[in-house]
């Protein structure tokens, strides 16, 4: 064999091969391009913004916007409403939140409702650049074109604010777009809320409100390290909510937040007033309630209740075992539960109704995560001031009290006493929460 032969064959080799190298490069980011445009419809080039809205229209826009806790986000504190700059805290940076008020150089002014739409359903801004998820677009995806259409005629209505929009303070890679069009093809897909025919009107509009604009997933559902929600199946499956640390429980578990054996009108009570004969919303929920539900209509309360109720449950997987305390530590949790707290939440457990939540039975104390009374123990605590429960009765912290060892102790008494049965908890747990790395 000549080595003329054989030359042009090695190199027709290496020519596919090279070929084929190039080709997945040209490809890929042209899929990860792809998936993150498709389905988008053209703009309209309308110098036209809007047309005046119905008094109708704008107000069932402000009912929106309180349904979606947009203004909790969107306004820096003593800030101007929805002006933005407030810094959303995520593993990767921080995010500013933007000005939404009608400002033609800074906000929204020149925005027509097709680029809000865009907005809201695909995450990209007017300027075609990919948002951040830490605007939840991955809930408010599923928000309606007619319910998007009012909520940007209520923005309107707001009073202009010139304030330009803060830089988001994020390091390489996560601030290129190239990043984000990865995280998109591979945790975000534009979806509609399909109503169920099979399910009770009242059942679809809990849904759509929970799923849509409510965004109860963007907390009460596991992220991976990537920030990216893992799947279907852990959908409202409870989550450490990134940074907060705190622990957002399943709502598809009744040793967590699930409300399947609950009254209504106690579901009710609890997203209205902030507080049940049940349970009570604190920490970040707290400010959920306080921002957001507290406003809503009863019959939609009471929708998005039937809903939380149909969930699917499922019993909590077994907390992994741990050894138990010694019984030294167990006389100091003993100890400083009598010097403490028996005060107020009673020497078994059994707090004072109206006042003081009791500890026995109570699912915060019991689950297996014990982020949320570490969370209560080191920094105190208040339930939301509502109509319905002005003056909540609050809770001291401990943090400047306490040393790591003591909180840890007095967690895992009350998680162990009056027929509790969660693991115990370690001072290692106590750091964690503190320095941020709550699991
Ligand atoms: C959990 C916090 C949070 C909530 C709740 C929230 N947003 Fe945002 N939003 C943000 C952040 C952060 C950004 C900036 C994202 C970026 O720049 O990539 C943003 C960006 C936006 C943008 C794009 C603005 C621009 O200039 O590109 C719009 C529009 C918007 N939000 C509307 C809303 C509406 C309407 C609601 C309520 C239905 C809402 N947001 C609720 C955090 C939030
Ligand atoms: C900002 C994060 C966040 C969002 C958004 C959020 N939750 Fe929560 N939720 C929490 C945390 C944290 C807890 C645990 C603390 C507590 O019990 O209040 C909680 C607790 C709950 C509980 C259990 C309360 C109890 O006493 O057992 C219910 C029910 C609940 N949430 C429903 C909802 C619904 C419905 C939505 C959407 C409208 C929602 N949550 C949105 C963070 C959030
Ligand atoms: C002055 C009265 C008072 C004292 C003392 C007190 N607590 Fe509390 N505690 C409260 C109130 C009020 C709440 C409800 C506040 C909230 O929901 O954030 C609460 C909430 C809690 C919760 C969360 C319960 C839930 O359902 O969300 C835990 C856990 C807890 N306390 C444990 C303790 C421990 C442990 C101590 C002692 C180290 C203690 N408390 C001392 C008043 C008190």
């Amino acid at each position: 064999m000549s080595t003329q032969t054989v030359a042009p064959a090695r190199r027709r080799v290496w020519l596919f091969v090279l070929g084929t190298v190039a080709l997945l490069c040209l490809a890929l980011p042209a899929a990860v391009w792809y998936l993150n445009v498709k389905g988008e419809e053209a703009i309209p080039a309308t110098g036209a913004v809007a047309a005046p809205a119905s008094a109708e229209t704008v107000a069932r826009g402000a009912y929106l916007v309180r349904a979606g806790n947009c203004m909790a986000c969107h306004t820096a504190r003593g800030g101007i409403e929805g002006a933005g700059g407030k810094g959303i805290e995520t593993p990767f940076g921080v995010i500013y939140a933007s000005n939404l008020t009608p400002d033609d150089d800074t906000g929204l002014g020149r925005w027509n409702s097709a680029e809000f739409w865009r907005a809201m359903h695909h995450g990209r801004s007017k300027d075609g650049r990919l948002l951040y998820p830490a605007f939840p677009y991955t809930s408010f995806t599923q928000v309606t074109r007619e319910d998007s259409d009012a909520m940007h005629a209520y923005l309107r209505t707001l009073p202009p604010a010139a304030q330009a929009n803060r830089a988001h303070d994020i390091g390489f890679p996560y601030n290129t777009q190239a990043a984000l069009a990865v995280w998109r093809a591979l945790y975000f897909r534009p979806g509609r809320f399909e109503p169920q025919p099979q399910q009770s009107a009242e059942w679809n509009r809990g849904a759509y409100l929970v799923r849509g604009p409510g965004h109860c997933a963007a907390c009460h559902t596991a992220r991976d390290t990537l920030g990216g929600t893992r799947g279907a199946a852990l959908d409202l499956a409870g989550g450490i909510i990134p940074m907060q640390n705190w622990y957002a429980p399943a709502l598809t578990s009744g040793d967590e937040a699930g409300v399947a054996h609950w009254p209504r009108e106690d579901v009710v009570a609890l997203l209205r007033t902030g507080t049940s004969p049940r349970g009570q919303a604190t920490g970040p929920m707290a400010e959920v309630v306080q921002h957001s539900t507290q406003y809503m209509s009863e019959s939609d309360l009471s929708a998005m209740a039937a809903y939380l109720q149909a969930l699917p449950q499922h019993a909590s997987p077994p907390p992994p075992s741990r050894p138990a305390p010694t019984a030294a530590q167990q006389a100091r949790g003993a100890r400083i539960y009598a010097n403490n707290c028996a005060n107020c939440h009673g020497v078994d457990g059994e707090g004072v109704p109206g006042a003081y939540p009791p500890l026995k039975g109570n699912r915060t104390v019991t689950m297996a995560n014990a982020a949320n009374v570490i969370q209560t123990v080191l920094y105190g605590g208040f339930s939301p001031a509502t109509p319905g429960n002005p003056r909540p009765y609050g809770m001291p912290p401990y943090v400047l009290a306490l040393s790591e060892e003591d909180i840890a102790a007095v967690a895992t008494h009350i998680r162990s006493q009056w027929g509790n049965q969660a693991p115990p908890v370690t001072a290692l747990d106590i750091t964690r929460v503190r320095s941020g790395n709550a699991r």
